[in-house]
């Protein structure tokens, strides 16, 4: 979308205007201006077309720079927006290049969506929020599970206020809402000696997505929709999300997150099973570095990868 388009948009937000007032303010001919009115619809805006000329209806539901730069409120996360309609993954486009910090790559649709342990993330057009942000500072290697915690913790936050629904945190990073997954983390990060010096934090977050785009993961999968019965505004909480995390970001090293993660982890007190390492417990809770920690036939171990569920 260039100057033009965003002229035109500008004067039909809140009144009507002609064909011909359209073409002087902007220089172009009254076809050039119709033909522009057509592909600003096929963007997604609605746009009246009446004999006194243009009038916009409702604005695109898309998740257009145009869109997120009117209504982010944010120093740096986001200043640099990269959207596609469609993309095979934000994380492989925001690991393959050289992005500056801050950088978010958001996607409508994902054909390779990754999720952790090389599983795939269902992308479906439109109906999620699937991002990637960049971030280029340094931290302490050791605060990388902290760091990892850190985003669903800033999602929690962020959205939270939109549901009735209560949101846990099934440890180290997904999403629950009545014990299906909602949004998903897959945290990349680029390591030199003892410092973490890239981080690609993606996101998705399945926000208006009906129960048969999950197919054969229906059971385990959900959305913020399937749960409250609602639809949501996808920009409204983008916005939020991306707001909460530039905050989080800039008091992480004052922030008590792992006590603010174990108010809401998923499973506390229950017995647990950790998938790969033969570990069964109780969780008891988080250390100071993110850590799980599982009461076991042996005593307390504290674990630091791998997938739980409960036993
Ligand atoms: C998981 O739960 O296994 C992690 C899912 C992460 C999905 C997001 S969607 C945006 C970003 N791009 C990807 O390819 N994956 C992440």
């Amino acid at each position: 979308m260039d100057r033009t388009d965003q002229i035109i948009l500008e004067q039909i937000e809140d009144k009507t205007v002609s064909g011909e007032k359209l073409s002087k303010l902007t220089g172009i001919s009254r076809v050039a201006v119709w033909k522009r009115i057509k592909k600003l619809e096929d963007l997604g805006y609605r746009i009246k077309h009446s004999s006194e000329g243009y009038r916009l209806i409702e604005r695109t539901p898309y998740l257009l720079p145009v869109e997120i730069k009117r209504a982010l409120k944010t120093g740096y996360i986001g200043k640099n927006y990269i959207f596609f309609d469609q993309i095979d993954s934000t994380n492989m486009y925001a690991k393959s290049n050289d992005l500056p910090d801050g950088t978010v790559v958001l996607a409508e649709n994902q054909t390779k969506g990754k999720g952790r342990k090389g599983r795939r993330w269902i992308s479906s057009k439109g109906k999620g929020l699937y991002f990637s942000i960049v971030i280029k500072r340094n931290y302490p290697l050791n605060d990388l599970m902290k760091l990892s915690l850190l985003f669903p913790y800033a999602v929690k936050e962020a959205i939270k206020d939109y549901l009735e629904n209560q949101i846990k945190i099934k440890w180290p990073n997904d999403l629950y809402i009545n014990n299906r997954k909602f949004a998903g983390f897959l945290i990349e990060t680029e390591i030199e000696g003892n410092e973490i010096n890239r981080i690609i934090a993606g996101i998705g977050i399945n926000i208006n997505n009906e129960p048969e785009e999950f197919g054969d993961i229906k059971d385990t999968a959900t959305s913020l929709k399937i749960e409250e019965g609602k639809t949501f505004c996808r920009k409204e909480l983008f916005c939020r999300v991306l707001e909460t995390i530039e905050k989080s970001l800039d008091k992480f090293s004052s922030l008590d997150l792992t006590d603010e993660i174990e108010k809401d982890l998923l499973w506390k007190g229950e017995n647990i099973r950790i998938l790969d390492e033969g570990i069964e417990g109780r969780l008891i809770g988080l250390d100071r570095s993110g850590g799980l920690k599982v009461l076991t036939e042996k005593g307390v171990l504290t674990v630091y990868s791998g997938d739980i569920s409960v036993r």
